[in-house]
């Protein structure tokens, strides 16, 4: 491929530390369809005859076909992808395979294929969380007006819907879909046309290229163009994002799957058991999909660092580029779909979740029940406070206390038992955003309209 200025061969652990053939076979199809549109260009500027670009066509769309049919033949000496695909046409079609890599360098070859590879991804990647925020949907509205117990601190805190709490999770979703498809504009920028550095030297209609493979546009600069890598870096970003949300619903559900909690039981197909233990069943699926993120970020942090510094134009490090990009999209691909069926098979357990709510989350509708009267915030919050501290020095709940002690902490307090109602705590929460039921069938109607097929 490059051996003519070279007389002696390479090194054969230099070899395998070059060779990237292992990682990037995977571009086959996209390598040969940038051939093919590149054939198609090198046609229409008068390089190529109609008879040899006919045959060069068919040549890389037999080589498709072994690549499809799982036969294709790697050689040792296939350093990468282009390289394979480039000698093999060589066997079936003979030197005028030579003529394809006429004005085209292996560095705008390869970032035309990852880009192409990429959007792709992207769209799998838009399927597979649509489809658990399809799963967490499909939760929600199963779960009716359960209520249980809200947090902050990992402290009970507030009543709050089921429904509410398992769209909290349908968002970061939501977000990180937006975050994909806004990088998608600037990952469908054909950089095919650039060389190896300064342009190509014929005149291969660049634009025309650009239609014919599905880019929304060309790149404006040929060293920028060979060796910018954003478009990874911002996958990989809006990748490990991913990761960190998946992780927080992990973690959420994994509480709540615990034998101390048991608002929620996984499927026997999302479990795994324990090869001492008998009785124990583990969310491993959860605590995987919590694990990942730390490779998601990893890949981040790698390519960013191996980015960092480089001078202009393509440079060999960069070939360092793809195996953290398909272990992000693998990655992801599959936890996702392993966590959206975690979440559609689970089963919730409403009455061990209303059973964990207690009258002291209702301390702050006593405050509002007293703000109502008049009373300043945090006096209410003051005189609240000192009944829960009463009921817990009693060891009663918050309701059982003598009616006298709420009327003495506040006149107005005369009928506790209205305010110690957990339905009416939640439907007080009725600002759009709040977990008043109204206000969650609006979120609900939303999500579903954003997850609608
Ligand atoms: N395998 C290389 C990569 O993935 C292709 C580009 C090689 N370019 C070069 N000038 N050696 O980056």
């Amino acid at each position: 491929m490059w051996g003519g200025r070279f007389s002696g061969s390479i090194d054969a652990k230099m070899r395998l530390f070059n060779d990237s053939l292992p990682i990037d076979q995977r571009l086959w199809n996209e390598d040969i369809s940038g051939s093919v549109a590149w054939a198609g260009g090198l046609l229409r500027a008068g390089i190529l005859s109609a008879d040899e670009h006919q045959q060069l066509v068919a040549g890389l769309e037999q080589v498709r076909a072994e690549f499809a049919a799982d036969s294709f033949q790697a050689l040792p000496t296939d350093e990468d992808i282009h390289t394979a695909v480039e000698r093999r046409l060589g066997e079936l079609i003979g030197a005028l395979a030579g003529k394809l890599h006429t004005g085209r360098s292996r560095n705008d070859q390869v970032a035309t294929d990852t880009r192409l590879w990429t959007l792709s991804a992207l769209d799998a990647l838009d399927a597979a969380l649509r489809e658990l925020q399809q799963a967490l949907v499909a939760q929600a509205e199963a779960a009716e007006l359960a209520v249980l117990p809200g947090y902050t601190h990992l402290q009970r805190a507030q009543p709050i819907l089921l429904a509410h709490a398992l769209l909290a999770h349908f968002w970061p979703l939501q977000r990180d879909r937006e975050r994909l498809r806004d990088a998608r504009q600037r990952v469908a920028v054909l950089p095919l046309g650039s060389g190896a550095l300064a342009g190509t030297a014929f005149a291969v209609d660049r634009a025309a290229l650009a239609q014919e493979l599905g880019f929304a546009s060309i790149s404006t600069n040929s060293l920028d163009a060979t060796s910018d890598r954003d478009f990874i870096v911002e996958v990989l970003a809006a990748a490990a994002l991913v990761g960190v949300h998946i992780s927080r619903l992990a973690e959420d559900w994994i509480i709540w799957s615990s034998s101390e909690w048991g608002f929620v039981r996984l499927a026997d197909a999302f479990s795994t058991g324990s090869s001492l233990m008998p009785q124990k069943k583990n969310p491993d699926s959860l605590e995987l999909a919590r694990g990942k993120s730390g490779r998601l970020i990893g890949n981040l942090v790698s390519v960013l660092t191996m980015l960092k510094g480089l001078p202009s134009a393509y440079d060999k490090d960069l070939q360092e580029d793809k195996e953290p990009l398909f272990d992000a999209v693998d990655t992801l691909l599959l936890t996702l779909a392993v966590v959206a069926g975690a979440v559609r098979t689970a089963e919730f357990d409403h009455q061990r979740m209303h059973a964990a709510l207690d009258d002291a989350m209702l301390a702050t509708d006593v405050a509002d029940a007293l703000v109502r009267v008049g009373v300043p915030f945090r006096e209410a919050h003051h005189i609240s406070g000192r009944l829960v501290r009463a009921a817990e020095q009693r060891g009663v709940a918050l309701r059982e206390l003598p009616p006298q002690e709420f009327t003495a902490a506040h006149p107005a307090l005369t009928n506790p038992a209205a305010i110690f109602d957990v339905m009416a705590s939640t439907a007080a929460r009725d600002v759009p955003g709040g977990t008043a039921p109204n206000a969650v069938r609006d979120q609900l109607i939303l999500a579903r309209r954003l997850v609608a097929g």
